[in-house]
């Protein structure tokens, strides 16, 4: 008995060790500036120079990286939880950067709808770049013919690879309502930025992405730009968090409207794993707790700026003249009045990771804790 149990175990060691190893192979991501790992800094970055000088990239890396962060985005502390290597922009691949591990598409800046909507309302030449979700598609069709040749072959490379959609679409409601869009004007355009996001995520499905993260807006009401921008006395605006309760409700229904999509997206694929990713609720848990997760500077007050009760000036922005930046960045969850820092950003991959922030869950546990 005892010898047939150690042979039935020994056969299931050949069967597991020789089975694929459960992570993901390669991860391609798509989006803005939550996401872009140096996409935007290598198109020259006119809009937003300092992205490429300290203290953007101070933490981790040491130097600028074009990531609009001290240190590491979520889509990097994914790539470490699966034991790969950071992906590389696409854009530096002309360069000679290696791939085999995916590749990211994101760009600062970018907006879902193309810039064209923008541009045909007159709000176009505030844009940093037009480089929207349509043109990083473009790019991943591109590249897709030097990957792999038939429809069965990609098929193939695609099923091991993980997909992130976003975040996308929080800058199509971020510059016009920093030229004074109203809500109500910005709730029409929702289903359009939502549809674009799900056309994406339909797209690289019949591409054959198999396994996809659809992450939603963040609470922008606890943003230290919106809180600077749409500051009121009056106190029934704001929650218990010291967030704008309407704009956190704008980023609600963006959300619900997404989460809608994706349903319908999951009837359509019935083969297909749509994850939807709640970056709302898995920064809400360290909004509402600062303490417990190691803000001890709150959540609303930007590390870098040139001050101000949330220290975000638009006259002296983070790396500009006149701000500076603070001594611990980890005990800010914001870090340039507009994108989180490196913690924060922890976080909110670790929510993602380890549950229970995405929906359905990751098919594979982490290989390595981040
Ligand atoms: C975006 O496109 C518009 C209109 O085609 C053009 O004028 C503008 O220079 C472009 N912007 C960037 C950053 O390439
Ligand atoms: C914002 O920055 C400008 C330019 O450096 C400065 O003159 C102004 O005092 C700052 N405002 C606040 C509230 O700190």
């Amino acid at each position: 008995m005892k010898i047939i149990v150690f042979l039935f175990i020994s056969f299931l060691r050949t069967v597991l060790s020789s089975s694929p190893s459960p992570k993901y192979d390669s991860i391609f991501s798509f989006g803005d500036s939550l996401a872009d790992t140096g996409n935007f800094l290598l198109t020259g970055a006119l809009a937003f120079p300092v992205i490429g000088q300290l203290p953007y990239g101070e933490t981790f890396f040491h130097h600028a990286t074009g990531r609009c962060c001290d240190g590491r985005l979520v889509l990097d502390f994914i790539a470490e939880a699966y034991g790969l290597p950071y992906i590389p922009p696409y854009l530096a691949l002309a360069k000679g950067g290696k791939f085999e591990h995916g590749v990211n598409f994101a760009v600062a800046g970018a907006t879902a709808l193309d810039a064209k909507f923008f541009y045909d309302r007159k709000i176009g030449q505030i844009l940093w770049t037009n480089d929207s979700l349509s043109v990083q598609l473009g790019w991943f069709n591109k590249l897709k013919s030097t990957l792999c040749s038939s429809k069965q072959d990609c098929a193939n490379y695609f099923k091991r690879s993980l997909f992130l959609v976003g975040e996308i679409g929080g800058n199509d409601y971020n510059y016009p309502f920093f030229v004074g869009g109203t809500i109500k004007q910005l709730k029409a355009i929702v289903t359009g930025v939502v549809e674009t996001i799900a056309a994406a995520t339909s797209l690289l499905i019949e591409e054959g992405a198999v396994e996809l993260i659809v992450p939603g807006n963040l609470p922008i009401g606890c943003n230290a730009v919106y809180l600077t921008l749409f500051r009121t006395p009056n106190k029934a605006a704001y929650d218990q968090n010291g967030c704008l309760k309407a704009y956190n409700g704008f980023s609600k229904y963006h959300n619900s409207q997404l989460k809608l999509a994706l349903e319908k997206l999951r009837q359509k694929y019935p083969h297909a794993k749509i994850s939807y990713a709640d970056y709302y609720g898995a920064a809400m848990r360290f909004i509402h707790a600062p303490q417990h997760y190691g803000f001890s500077e709150g959540t609303s007050m930007a590390c870098c700026g040139g001050g101000g009760p949330y220290n975000f000036n638009n006259s002296a922005r983070c790396g500009h003249t006149g701000s500076k930046a603070c001594l611990d960045p980890k005990s800010f969850a914001n870090w340039d009045g507009v994108h989180l820092t490196e913690a924060a950003y922890r976080h909110i991959a670790m929510g993602l990771i380890n549950g229970p922030f995405s929906t359905p869950p990751l098919t594979f546990t982490p290989i390595k804790l981040i």
